[in-house]
């Protein structure tokens, strides 16, 4: 696990770390059980890491001290499974090189590995969920997916197209990557309350909106990454957004502020050192800054709408809400 995430595990306690074990050996067990070829790239992508970080909202969630149950494992491997479909399909459609500081599937095995592989991993993590019994679970993780899906045709639509307004932007964010985190933690306190009472649905309702608002400041701060970030930290390609096309916060507010920038055509950008550029002109005109604001003050209405929750775990989910925005920095 990466730094970001072992602070919040050091606090939260021995069984956050022993249910966060059990889900990384189930990931693991899993990725290895598919036959050679689509077994090798499912298990290349699981076995790259990554940060873990729905796995880690759905132990939260559940409570601190986390409940140490099967069906908190199976939720948070199923999360993180989804997580990794929609990691290897999202590079096929943005055509990215790189993930996780490797080759992406894509690049290395071709569109029709990815894709399989992806729906493959889709597939593992309902198959994972729906062995707990609960269609509560099953719920709330399909609707995500679908969502999900919505998410990255809405950037396909909108691809090249700088004028896309805000408030679309928000939208597509919040579609693309905000609802699984929302999900993450709905999954996880549904496994704490068992219960369909009006006030249980509630609570799992509001510790979602919270997932949704931490998910929505992720996105932002991966989109000023994408800017800034060198490839060395994020594992990334830098200026990866604007060679696709996809129009991202600090695009949009470096073209109001710069009146050379609103004018270029996106499509005149084909190369990484003209996409490098670029990021340093939008870097210029204090864009990042202006978004990572942005994305602070998401976190902090996060924050702000936290149910009601014993100390220790309204301490460790904002922990991790004041993590979202400081990866790498
Ligand atoms: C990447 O998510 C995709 C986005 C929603 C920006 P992460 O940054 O959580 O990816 P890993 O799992 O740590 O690699
Ligand atoms: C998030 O968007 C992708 C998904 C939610 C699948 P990005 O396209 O920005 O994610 P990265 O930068 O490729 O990880
Ligand atoms: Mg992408
Ligand atoms: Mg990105």
């Amino acid at each position: 696990l990466t730094t970001s995430v072992q602070p919040v595990l050091d606090a939260a306690g021995g069984a956050a770390i022993r249910l966060m074990d059990r889900a990384e050996q189930r990931l693991l067990a899993l990725s290895v059980e598919h036959g050679e070829q689509l077994g090798a790239h499912a298990r290349a992508t699981i076995a790259a890491g990554g940060k873990r970080l729905r796995p880690l909202l759905v132990c939260l969630a559940a409570g601190v001290p986390v409940p140490e149950s099967d069906g908190l494992v199976r939720a948070a491997v199923a999360v993180e499974l989804v997580h990794a479909a929609t990691l290897v399909h999202d590079d096929v459609l943005d055509g990215s090189p790189l993930r996780r500081g490797r080759p992406t599937i894509v690049a290395a095995g071709g569109r029709l590995a990815a894709t399989a592989t992806g729906d493959l991993l889709f597939s593992r993590a309902f198959a994972e969920l729906a062995s707990g019994g609960s269609a509560a679970a099953v719920r709330v993780l399909s609707r995500a997916c679908s969502e999900l899906a919505q998410g990255e045709l809405l950037q396909r639509a909108d691809a090249w197209d700088a004028n896309v307004s805000v408030e679309r932007y928000l939208e597509r964010c919040r579609l693309k990557t905000a609802v699984l985190f929302r999900a993450a933690c709905e999954l996880g306190a549904l496994e704490s309350v068992r219960s369909d009472a009006e006030e249980d649905r509630r609570a799992v309702t509001a510790i979602g909106g919270f997932g949704e608002s931490i998910g929505l400041a992720f996105q932002l701060f991966d989109d000023v990454l994408d800017v800034s970030g060198p490839t060395e930290v994020t594992g990334k390609p830098r200026g990866a957004d604007l060679l696709d096309g996809t129009v991202t916060l600090p695009l949009i507010v470096a073209r109001e502020r710069d009146s050379t920038l609103a004018g270029l055509d996106l499509r005149s950008i084909e190369s990484v050192e003209q996409a490098a550029v670029l990021c340093d002109r939008i870097a210029a005109t204090g864009a990042l800054g202006a978004a990572r604001d942005r994305a602070l003050s998401m976190v902090n209405e996060a924050k702000r709408q936290l149910p009601a929750l014993p100390e220790r775990q309204r301490a460790a989910l904002e922990m991790v809400a004041d993590g979202v925005v400081d990866r790498y920095s």
